[in-house]
């Protein structure tokens, strides 16, 4: 949800930074994107569109600066126009502020402001902040002193960044809403998130909430907002500057499809013995839980219902729930662990969900792809999915990694079942979906349903989240109708849009009672003509009723089906290209949804 970078000691150098710097933010938003450098006078330039019309628009104005912030937007308050676009002015001109979040009282604020004389030009909320520094300034507070007074103000979440006319310091603020500082030796950064600067530095330090830094060619400080100095460790972050390319795919997110056997051998190593059975998930405390509730949103929702039914499998009552739900739902059980499944960390939904379970007295853990991130740090423990970055905004190998987590976190807080044969099954995994992703004819059906009103998915058990998942990918990257259902409760009602212009994916694995009866759901759409695309390893008779088979390695029942969810990843991402859809940024949406 809009990405900010900061930079300080890049003199001759800062707009290329700033602007390289925004296009590794584009997953967060990019409706419209600006950047203002900073010396004895602030030079602007903002524009509606893609970082690549700020480019254009670049092209035409030459600015000079010390110090610059830039910022890449995914609208909240007011479309996305120019005028609404960040970095947002005060009425002299002097103040430029970016900020990401979403600040709850500037209502209240804008009223008074205005009163006062202050003159508006967007519908934003951010514009209030770069008001009240001119207030400040006006009564004669320095920069910094007047930028956190400013900020002292805001209700709401923030993660602020602003410069002044005349200063040669970046000042910035966070609350509810990621900043990191990039810290090399002759320049300093400041970020949403660290791909932004990661070409210039590995070295960061991450800002808590209710922290000020402040940044100049010199050096950077970081306190509290009333001032008091903040000891901030400087960690290294351990992955390559190559990670953040395309390495040749069209789209990242087919490079991250492809990237799954690594991320799961990286999700693995070093955790699993698989001829003693063991599992060791390093320092996780007194895990046993006697239940556990999943907190997540979207693909990782989807995540959480598997592995909520792998631990109900194990005999732990659990749960999954909609972080945006979860504060209307019932309340932790005695002594249950909340576990925040999140790839980003920051997914404002999935946070407030595990600071309601805090606040009820539950203990907490989050399994996230982010070192550094929110939820991590918030949790009382953090498991690593170890995913590496990723940016196409359909998660894809984030959720996998999810899976062999989770599995993991299973194996080692249950005791039920042969934890030698699932480290077996997940030691196969990546070879299982590397099978996949080289004989995969997705991109056939894909051809073949192109035209489809709508496309379904069904699956019971494990893969029925699976299902969700599938749908989910469609609709998000193809914007056609797409819907998952447990595979049973089609004919409640579902069933009455079923078509011959309505595709089913029906993912069929293994040949259990489960496989049976989906079978005979399949049977149930066929004979209302629907084409049958089945997605199976061929242990059922589930090819006899279907128009077209996407074929899945016979794997272990506890991992089949995210085998399963390759395909339908495959299968999404042809049916979007073939569409010529943006695959990696769809409209309306951002990788990381830091807003309730
Ligand atoms: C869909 C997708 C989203 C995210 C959701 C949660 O492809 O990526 O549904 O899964 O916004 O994000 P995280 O996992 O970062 O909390």
């Amino acid at each position: 949800m809009c990405g900010i970078i900061g930079c300080a000691g890049r003199d001759g150098e800062t707009l290329d930074v700033l602007v390289h710097g925004l296009s590794k933010l584009e997953y967060r938003g990019y409706d419209s994107a600006g950047v203002a450098l900073s010396a004895d006078a602030l030079d602007v330039c903002k524009t509606a569109g893609e970082i690549s019309e700020l480019r254009a628009a670049l092209e035409e104005r030459e600015l000079s600066g010390t110090v610059g912030i830039g910022h890449t937007r995914w609208s909240t308050h007011g479309p996305p126009t120019d005028e609404n676009a960040h970095p947002h002015l005060d009425c002299n001109r002097e103040v430029a502020v970016v900020h990401n979040g979403i600040i709850e009282n500037y209502q209240t604020l804008r009223d008074e402001l205005s009163t006062a004389g202050h003159e508006f030009r967007s519908d934003t909320d951010t514009e209030v902040v770069p008001h009240l520094v001119e207030d400040e300034l006006r009564d004669g507070h320095a920069p910094e002193d007047a930028v956190r007074r400013a900020i002292s103000r805001l209700e709401g979440s923030y993660a602020i960044a602003a410069v002044v006319a005349g200063s040669d310091s970046i000042f910035a603020a966070r609350n509810d809403s990621p900043l990191v500082l990039g810290i090399s030796d002759d320049a300093y950064y400041l970020a949403s998130d660290v791909p932004a600067f990661r070409d210039h530095t590995d070295r960061v330090v991450y800002l808590d909430d209710g922290e000020f830094a402040v940044l100049n060619g010199d050096g950077y400080t970081v306190t509290t907002l009333d001032g008091e100095g903040v000891e901030k460790p400087v960690e290294t972050v351990d992955w390559d500057p190559e990670e953040t390319g395309k390495s040749g795919y069209d789209h990242f997110m087919l490079k991250e499809i492809h990237e799954q056997p690594r991320a799961l051998r990286q999700c693995l190593r070093g955790r699993v013995d698989e001829l003693g059975g063991e599992v060791d998930l390093g320092d996780l405390g007194d895990l046993s839980p006697r239940g556990v509730q999943f907190v997540a949103a979207g693909t990782s929702y989807h995540a959480s219902l598997y592995a909520a039914q792998l631990f109900r499998q194990a005999g732990i009552p659990a749960q999954a729930f909609l972080g945006s739900e979860y504060a209307t739902s019932v309340p932790p059980i005695g002594d249950a662990l909340v576990v925040g499944v999140t790839q980003s960390g920051e997914t404002a939904d999935t946070l407030s969900a595990l600071r309601e379970a805090r606040r009820r007295g539950a203990r907490t853990l989050a399994v996230t792809n982010t070192v550094g991130s929110t939820a991590a740090r918030e949790c009382d423990h953090a498991l690593y999915i170890r995913a590496g970055p990723e940016f196409g905004v359909a998660a894809t190998k984030t959720f996998s990694s999810q899976i062999a987590a989770l599995n993991l976190l299973a194996l080692a807080v249950t005791s039920v079942g042969d934890a030698r044969e699932v480290i077996s099954a997940l030691r196969d995994l990546p070879g299982a979906v590397q099978e996949i992703l080289d004989d995969s004819t997705a991109a056939d059906i894909a051809e073949t349903y192109r035209d489809a009103d709508s496309y379904f998915f069904i699956g019971r058990g494990l893969n029925y989240p699976v299902a969700l998942e599938g749908a989910l990918k469609m609709k998000e990257i193809s914007y056609r109708h797409a819907e998952g259902f447990a595979a049973g409760e089609l004919k409640h009602g579902s069933l009455a849009l079923v078509t011959e212009n309505t595709p089913v994916f029906a993912v069929v694995t293994g040949s259990d009672e489960m496989a049976t009866k989906t079978v005979g759901n399949v049977k149930e759409v066929e004979a209302r003509d629907a084409p049958v695309v089945a997605v199976t390893d061929g242990a059922s008779d589930v090819e006899r009723y279907a128009d077209h088979v996407l074929e899945v390695p016979d794997t272990h029942p506890r991992v089949a089906a995210v085998v399963a969810n390759v395909q339908l990843q495959l299968t999404a991402y042809h049916t979007a290209d073939l569409l010529g859809r943006s695959i990696d940024k769809p409209r309306n949406l951002a990788k990381s949804v830091t807003v309730e």
